[in-house]
């Protein structure tokens, strides 16, 4: 049995505590894109983890794995592993050989490149952590894969192929002056000596093989997208994106199972009960423009503790976006949706939702396919009854009927325009504050 996890908005949408709950029936947790590009927090015993690499089943005893579709920045995965093992636990992390590997001249140039855009519309306000010009490499067949890492030869021939273009693009394009990120004998000693850590602890896998044995011996499998489905390089605001595919079809080209074994199983989209976009792009719901918009915008930004994990940055809020989550639910062909953090809407004097877009006259109920376009959809708005703050804690333990009807008409609103059932309401940050409709992982 497999259960994939999507991020059906921008990013955030707290798909780490599905992943968190849901993930104790799973033996192995798998991630399917990216790179330290996303933060996760995961509590457990009271313990608060701070995770941007290592999957959140890891800090749990289950396999975590970083499939071929991600890529690996060595550094940050092996200080998140040492801190784990200084804090008492015992992380079992397997990378994919064909994923890709974060070099220092892939960060220091999605600096360089967002700093000479800087004064530009086409800023997209990434991470900075050199997503982008990895998986450019990934593409140009000139990128270091965690399987290169296992043999210095070829390690160095493909460093000494390079990582020269590296420096000439730093120091010819841009005029600035390359470092020892662009040092190969440098390079080639750090990392081979990664490649030798993989090697002694046995972390690097074929991952398909992996998976497909894993399965044969009946583990349940789990897996996690990273960011969300209006950043898919796809399917997403181009070119506000990431460089990966979060959507659903990224699980079976990111990891080497077959679309149908995805298919097969459960394909959950997680939904955030409002909306916040870290970074650049249209948001046709946002928040913004007169102060009482602003003042919600804020409010929500504080309660919801909407600031980025990874890089601090406050995040932009608006109402939940229906075209959205529509074009989401029909890219990545959602079996079902958990709705997060419905309590951050209680107590509010309106409750909207997006239900539509208007663009040159006409309504449309899904989003047009240029982000030019995207831009100039106004959103025709639906207003909800309002629901009040109760005691969300007793409501997760009370189940479905303890929420307010207010909210509970908000959320079956959610369910049949999307066509697909509710599994699970959060109410709260914590694991223990999610309402349990239905585990995917029960048959
Ligand atoms: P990159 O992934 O660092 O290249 O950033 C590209 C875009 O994706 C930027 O707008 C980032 O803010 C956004 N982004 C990347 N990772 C995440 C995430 O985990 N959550 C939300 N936004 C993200």
């Amino acid at each position: 049995m497999t259960v994939t996890i999507v991020g059906s908005q921008l990013g955030d949408e707290g798909k780490g505590a599905l992943v968190d709950l849901w993930g104790g029936d799973a033996d192995i947790v798998v991630r399917y894109q990216g790179g330290d590009n996303a933060g996760h927090t995961v509590v457990e015993d009271g313990e608060e983890y701070k995770l941007s690499l290592v999957p959140s089943g890891a800090v749990r005893d289950k396999i975590g794995v970083l499939g071929n579709g991600c890529v690996i920045n060595p550094r940050t995965l092996f200080s998140e592993i040492d801190d784990l093992r200084e804090r008492g636990l015992d992380p079992d992390v397997r990378l994919a050989k064909r994923a890709h590997v974060i070099m220092p001249y892939h960060r220091r140039l999605d600096n360089i490149e967002e700093e000479a855009k800087a004064d530009s519309d086409l800023t997209v306000g990434t991470t900075g952590r050199g997503i982008g010009p990895t998986y450019e490499d990934k593409a140009g067949r000139r990128g270091i894969r965690v399987g290169d890492l296992l043999d210095p030869d070829v390690l160095r021939q493909r460093l000494e192929y390079v990582v020269p273009q590296k420096k000439a693009l730093i120091e010819d394009v841009y005029g600035l002056e390359a470092g020892e990120e662009c040092d190969v004998e440098a390079l080639v000693e750090e990392y081979t000596e990664i490649g030798r850590r993989l090697r002694e602890d046995d972390m690097a896998v074929n991952c398909g093989d992996f998976l497909a044995e894993r399965r044969e011996a009946g583990d349940n499998v789990m897996f996690e997208g990273a960011q969300g489905t209006l950043i898919d390089i796809d399917h997403g605001s181009y070119p506000y994106v990431t460089s990966s595919n979060p959507t659903a079809g990224g699980a079976a080209t990111g990891t080497g199972v077959g679309p149908t074994v995805v298919g097969q199983g459960e394909v959950v989209g997680i939904v955030k009960s409002y909306l916040s976009r870290v970074g650049e792009g249209p948001m046709p719901t946002e928040l913004k423009g007169d102060d009482r918009d602003e003042e919600l915008a804020e409010f929500i930004r504080e309660k919801g503790g909407e600031f980025g994990t990874v890089t601090g940055r406050p995040r932009r809020i608006g109402w939940l976006d229906m075209p959205m989550l529509r074009h989401a639910a029909r890219v990545s062909g959602f079996t079902g949706i958990a709705v997060n953090h419905l309590d951050v809407l209680a107590g509010l004097d309106e409750v909207k939702v997006g239900h539509a877009y208007e663009l040159e006259g006409e309504e449309r109920l899904t989003m047009p396919a240029t982000t030019e376009r995207w831009g100039e959809c106004e959103p025709v708005l639906k207003e909800f009854d309002t629901w009040p703050e109760v005691d969300w804690a007793a409501v997760a333990e009370e189940g479905y009927d303890a929420i307010p009807d207010a909210a509970q008409d908000y959320l079956e609103y959610l369910s049949d325009e999307l066509d697909v059932p509710i599994y699970a309401v959060g109410v709260g940050p914590g694991r223990e504050q999610t309402v349990h409709i239905e585990n995917p992982f029960d048959d």
